[in-house]
C-alpha cells in the first residue's frame, strides 16, 4: 500500500488523501490487490524470472491489461524485474533518479518489492510516494518525476505502454528537495 513522504520526513498512508493530492497533478493511484495464489507468490519471491515465468505472471493479471486497453488505449505491456545482481544496475537506476518527464505515460502495476516515485507540485513543492505490491500508478506524459529503488533493490512491476518510443527520460534540471 502506498505511503506519501514529505521533505521533512513526515508521511501518511491515508489512501484517499494520497489519491486526492496526486490527482491535483494528474496522477492516478489505484489499489489493485496483487495476485495471492501460491504459484504467483512463489514467482514473486524469486529474485530472477526467466521469460516464461514473466509471461506466466503477466497472464495472471491480464484482466487488468484488458481493462486498460478498453479504458485508455494501452497497447503493450511487459514485466520489469529488478534485483540487486543485475549487471549495470547503478547506471540503469541513475537514469531515473534525476527529475525528468516522458512523452508517454509512465504506468506501473507493482506486484512485489518496493520503490519510490518523487513528484513536483504546481507550487514547486516536492513529495515522494513509496509504492509496493498492489499499487497501480499512472504518471501522465510530461509530468515531472523521479524514481529511486531504495535499500531493498528489488521490484517486480508490469509496465503498460501506448507507444514505447515515447518512454525516454527528458531531464528538466530541477534540483531535488530530498536529501540522499
Ligand atoms: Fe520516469
Amino acid at each position: 500500500m502506498a505511503r506519501m513522504i514529505f521533505p521533512d520526513q513526515t508521511d501518511t498512508r491515508d489512501l484517499p488523501a494520497i489519491q486526492a493530492k496526486l490527482a491535483t497533478i494528474g496522477i492516478t493511484l489505484r489499489h489493485w490487490p496483487a495476485p495471492a495464489q501460491a504459484r504467483s507468490l512463489e514467482l514473486m519471491e524469486k529474485a530472477v524470472l526467466d521469460d516464461a515465468e514473466k509471461q506466466e505472471l503477466l497472464a495472471v493479471v491480464d484482466d487488468r491489461f484488458e481493462e486498460l486497453k478498453r479504458e485508455a488505449g494501452y497497447a503493450t505491456r511487459d514485466m520489469i524485474v529488478i534485483h540487486e545482481n543485475i549487471p549495470g544496475l547503478a547506471e540503469m537506476l541513475a537514469k531515473f533518479e534525476k527529475i525528468h518527464y516522458h512523452t508517454d505515460d509512465e504506468v506501473r502495476y507493482i506486484l512485489a518489492g518496493k520503490g519510490y516515485f518523487g513528484f513536483v507540485e504546481s507550487d514547486g513543492k516536492q513529495f515522494m510516494l513509496e509504492v509496493t505490491a498492489g499499487d497501480y500508478i499512472n504518471v501522465p506524459a510530461n509530468t515531472e518525476h523521479w524514481f529511486i529503488l531504495g535499500d531493498s533493490k528489488r521490484i517486480k512491476a508490469v509496465r503498460y505502454f501506448i507507444d514505447t518510443s515515447g518512454w525516454t527520460p527528458v531531464y528538466t534540471g530541477r534540483a531535488l528537495q530530498f536529501a540522499d
